[in-house]
């Protein structure tokens, strides 16, 4: 296992009655991509403006490259590229500029250099532009170019794709993969969608509310759920008749189709009885229970 980069613990956070972030124990590893997962409001910025000191935690603690943040804040900060929500660039100086202040805070930074992170991220072209030009997108690349340029050992990222069209999240996707592989820095994303974590992340934390819901390898999570399946089938009585007789299988809702909880071992086992038994099954699916909650979570989430 590899050693641990980023960890918060007991992190927690009030405003007035309500906790924005409760309890929470993050371990984010050297050299991985970590998704941080959560509905709008789940409490995404809070705990990464606590992590990069621009919040003080109501209790808890965040410790990065193994010491505490507070007590080492400028030693560890120097190797942080954290950007939260939306950059903040000067919008008055070009894209060079920016990246040549911004490239300077931590270390001297050739101009060479500046043109290549810029190329890296498709503004090559618009280097000389004000940033106050830029579309939303464009910024977000800048800020990508910021955290190559400057070659961060640990990228902090929140939501880097919000407000993109599809074609601005796939770049904005490939240029993270493209970090994480040609430099190998640990990055520590946001997002409130599954399907981009699932994309980009070897390792994730769920967030609801504040609190931690799950953690652990993408993997694993989204197949947590391999021994729950969902069954079409006509004629649908007959079906549900002969799921609810068999020992093995638990009918464990129906609706449009059939879920049922089973050994993952005997699916086809099960799929080849209904069909001897006359029935003709349209689909027999996993359903991925981390994938549901998630989406049921994030239905409720909107106005809490
Ligand atoms: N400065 C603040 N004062 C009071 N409440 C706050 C403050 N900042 C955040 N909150 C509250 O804390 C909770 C978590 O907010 P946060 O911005 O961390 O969520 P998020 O997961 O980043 O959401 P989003 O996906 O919308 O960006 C929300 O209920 C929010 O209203
Ligand atoms: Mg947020």
């Amino acid at each position: 296992m590899s050693e641990t980069i980023l960890s918060t613990e007991g992190l927690s956070k009030r405003f007035g009655s309500r906790w924005a972030v409760k309890d929470l124990n993050l371990d984010v590893r050297a050299g991985e991509i970590f998704g941080f997962l959560g509905p709008n409001g789940a409490g995404k910025s809070t705990t990464i403006r606590m992590i990069l000191t621009l919040l003080l935690p109501t209790s808890g603690s965040v410790r990065v490259f193994g010491k505490e943040i507070r007590r080492h804040r400028a030693e560890i900060l120097s190797r942080v590229c954290g950007i939260v929500e939306k950059p903040d660039f000067y919008l008055f100086l070009s894209a060079y500029k920016n990246l040549e202040l911004l490239g300077s805070l931590s270390r001297k930074v050739t101009a060479d250099e500046i043109f290549e992170a810029l190329e890296i991220v498709g503004l090559r072209a618009r280097a000389g532009d004000k940033v106050k030009t830029f579309s939303h997108g464009m910024k977000q690349r800048l800020g990508i170019a910021q955290a190559i340029l400057t070659r961060p050992d640990l990228v902090i990222l929140d939501e880097p794709t919000s407000g993109l069209d599809p074609q601005g999240m796939k770049e904005v996707r490939e240029l993270v993969l493209k970090l994480s592989r040609e430099h190998g820095t640990t990055i520590f994303l946001s997002s409130h969608l599954l399907t981009e974590v699932e994309a980009v992340a070897q390792r994730m934390a769920v967030l609801n509310h504040g609190e931690l819901v799950a953690q652990g390898p993408v993997s694993e999570l989204m197949n947590d759920g391999s021994s729950y399946f969902t069954i079409t089938a006509s004629p649908m009585e007959k079906a549900l008749e002969l799921l609810r007789r068999v020992s093995w299988v638990e009918v464990v809702a129906e609706g449009n189709g059939i879920d049922v909880r089973i050994d993952s071992l005997r699916a086809a086992e099960l799929n080849r009885l209904l069909v001897t038994s006359g029935i003709d099954v349209s689909s027999f699916a996993a359903k991925r229970t981390l994938e549901d909650y998630f989406l049921k979570i994030t239905e409720g989430a909107s106005e809490v």
